[in-house]
């Protein structure tokens, strides 16, 4: 039976004091609503529905991005019953389970949203909710159960009388599982008689129990996983959660981490065994780093492909490709899809941009590389340049084989540089240059012998 996630990002988030829709915070390198459809996504969700409202364009046009995502968009904000009847109305829901959660509550795992369907998946109830007992209930829905746990009821905090509130410890979290054809039959059944006039999806439970269905409880004690976001303090402090989380699996699966409280590891990426990350190191989006490499200090990949034995130090690389035993850094940029081939060295204060460095060729000093092809081999002397830009056009450089570059060059693109040449150093390339060829471009040397003193004399006279 399919399976629909319906997440509930609406609201404005308030305490956030922002200008943005809450669910767009990041936590770590992605706003928040990527984290529950990437949750929903794992726990076997074939339809992801977003209930949009607040900022509702600036939430539906990130999650143009995610081709499996269907908005919906709430125009009033009636309550959680009213946002989920929005969602199986504007999306069409028809079959098998919804899961509907909380677009704020971002570190829920996959397995528990697979554990919350299953009674509803195997027909054994209606309705199933996610339990826990925290330790201060202030605020949240709380829970009363019959004499065989199941639920009966959830009464808001606002609606609960003190000794209610007093008594019923077990809360909702707002992760809820339901079977979508009963659901779909009584959710016009919600009203709006409460402290609060919303539309309360938690009194789904009353109306199913009415109908004589079971509504069950699937308890958690992982209370970090339930935690939402309604102000910055609980942002940076989910922050640090997943954070240790992602640093905790890495260390398990066999990467040392120096420092994991300066390491910053999205939950995309991936690093391969007896890698070492040093402090204040950052890989984030689709980043692969691969065995044995040496990352850090200092270091920041974003959706990189680096290979195995590669020492990244000091290094910014953005969508750029690392083979194996490569050495960059320390400082060094690299970015626009730049590819450095197996032992490439790329040194220090070294800019690489849409640019191929073949097998074994070092840019090892103070060099910019951009629209450049460049084969195997190669010595970049410090200081070279590839003048990629005429003010309107970008050009490609194109160096050959085991080309020698003195220091110094400026190399006027387009423009090629034959295989085997050699540059003298300070010339200012602006002819192509054949295989096996000097090219030299320099003015005439003058020797003038005692001048320096003649006119120190001279000076001193005069004065
Ligand atoms: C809800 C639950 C409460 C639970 C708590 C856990 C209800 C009535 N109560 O309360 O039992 O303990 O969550 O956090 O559901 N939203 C919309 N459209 C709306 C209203 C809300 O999309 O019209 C979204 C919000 O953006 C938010 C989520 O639904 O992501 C929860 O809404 P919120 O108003 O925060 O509910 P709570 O009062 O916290
Ligand atoms: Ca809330």
């Amino acid at each position: 039976m399919p399976m629909t996630a319906i997440i509930l990002a609406a609201g404005e988030g308030t305490r956030m004091k922002s200008r943005h829709p809450k669910v767009m915070h990041k936590l770590l390198d992605r706003p928040l609503v990527s984290w529950v459809t990437r949750a929903a996504r794992e726990a076997g969700a074939e339809r992801i529905v977003v209930v949009v409202g607040c900022g509702a364009d600036e939430v539906r046009a990130h999650l143009a991005g995610e081709k499996d995502v269907e908005c919906v968009e709430q125009t009033e904000r009636l309550g959680t019953g009213h946002a989920v009847r929005v969602a199986l109305e504007g999306a069409d829901v028809r079959e098998g389970q919804v899961l509907v959660l909380n677009g704020d509550g971002p570190l829920v795992e996959p397995e528990t949203l697979r554990r919350l369907v299953a009674p509803v998946a195997s027909g054994e109830a209606a309705e199933a909710i996610l339990t826990w007992t925290p330790a201060d209930p202030f605020g949240y829905g709380r829970l009363e159960f019959d004499a065989e746990g199941s639920v009966t009821r959830i009464i808001e905090q606002k609606d609960c009388t003190p000794e209610q509130a007093e008594r019923l410890t077990a809360c909702n979290p707002g992760f809820y599982a339901f079977d979508v054809t009963q659901l779909r039959s009584h959710i016009g059944e919600l009203s709006t008689e409460n402290v609060q006039h919303e539309f309360y999806v938690t009194d789904m439970v009353e109306i199913l129990r009415s109908h004589g269905e079971r509504v069950a409880a699937v308890h958690t004690d992982d209370a970090d996983e339930l935690l939402g976001v309604n102000s910055r303090a609980q942002l940076a402090q989910l922050s640090a959660i997943a954070r240790d989380r992602i640093n905790n699996r890495l260390m398990a699966e066999g990467v040392t981490i120096l420092d994991p409280a300066t390491t910053w590891v999205g939950p995309d990426v991936t690093v391969g065994r007896d890698t070492v990350l040093l402090p204040m190191t950052m890989l984030w989006g689709t980043t692969t780093v691969g065995e044995e490499c040496v990352v850090g200090p200092n270091t920041r990949l974003t959706n990189c492909t680096v290979g195995s034995g590669v020492s990244l130090e000091e290094t910014v690389g953005v969508d750029v490709t690392i083979e194996d035993d490569v050495t960059c850094g320390p400082r060094c940029y690299l970015r626009g899809g730049a590819h450095v081939r197996r032992g490439a060295h790329v040194g220090t204060h070294v800019e690489i941009k849409n640019s191929d460095i073949g097998e074994g060729s070092k840019v090892p000093h103070l060099s910019y590389i951009g629209d450049c092809t460049m084969g195997s081999g190669v010595n970049i002397g410090g200081g070279s340049i590839t003048c990629n830009y005429d003010g309107v056009h970008k050009n490609r450089t194109t160096i050959g084989d085991n080309v020698f570059v003195g220091s110094d060059t400026m190399m006027v693109a387009p423009v090629t540089i034959g295989d085997g040449a050699l540059v003298g150093a300070s010339s200012c390339v602006t002819r192509d240059v054949p295989a096996d060829a000097l090219y030299l471009e320099r003015a005439e040397q003058r020797i003038v012998e005692g001048y320096a003193s003649r006119r120190l004399e001279r000076l001193k006279r005069e004065a």
